[in-house]
């Protein structure tokens, strides 16, 4: 990863610049919106939130949010974006590491993250780091824009068969 970038809890502080770096990629305003509402919302619980932040020379180079469920014992990716002068050093790695590490400390079984099917970039990056595509959402986003989920299990217990093999009796 690029030097001297530290992978900090966020703080209300730092909300200007989740904005700041959305509006660089491009996201649409609801999204944003979304977004810091997100981080305040996320970081005032930290049983079940992971919020956290890159910073190189005091500025906020990226962000993660990781959520974990009791229920079924997985986590999901919530948010992540990396600053586009930024990307390519390896933050956004350093942040989905940190993000794991929350979630193997909560004892979670593995960890999954929605996007959309258009977004090449994140779904380039989530394969690269080790995710596998499960299955396509139609019109989670929008009507005419499909999601697409990436999973990571955390260790392998069964036979490695996958989904399909599990119902082919
Ligand atoms: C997706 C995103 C978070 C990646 O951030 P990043 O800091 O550039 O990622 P990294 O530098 O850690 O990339 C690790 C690896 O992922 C892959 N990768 C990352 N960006 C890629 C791209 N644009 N095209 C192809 N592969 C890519 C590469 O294999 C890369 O390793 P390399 O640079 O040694 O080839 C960033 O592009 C981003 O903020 N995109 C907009 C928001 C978004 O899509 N968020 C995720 C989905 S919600």
């Amino acid at each position: 990863m690029k030097s001297k970038v530290s992978i900090v809890d966020y703080s209300q502080e730092h909300r200007s610049a989740i904005r700041r770096i959305l509006e660089r990629i491009g996201w649409a305003e609801q999204y944003i919106t979304a977004s810091e509402h997100n981080a305040d919302v996320f970081s005032q619980n930290s049983n079940i939130y992971g919020v956290y932040i890159a910073i190189h020379r005091n500025v906020v180079i990226g962000f993660i949010y990781v959520q974990f469920h009791v229920w079924n014992q997985l986590a999901t990716i919530q948010g992540l974006a990396v600053d586009p002068t930024e990307q390519r050093q390896g933050i956004a790695s350093a942040l989905v590491d940190k993000a794991e590490v929350f979630a193997q400390f909560k004892k979670a079984r593995g960890i999954y993250v929605d996007t959309p099917v258009s977004n090449a970039k994140g779904r380039n990056f989530y394969q690269a780091v080790g995710y596998k595509c499960a299955y396509i959402m139609p019109r989670y986003y929008e009507d005419t824009l499909d999601g697409v989920t990436y999973q990571k299990f955390f260790e392998n217990k069964g036979n490695g068969a996958t989904v399909g093999d599990r119902y082919n009796t």
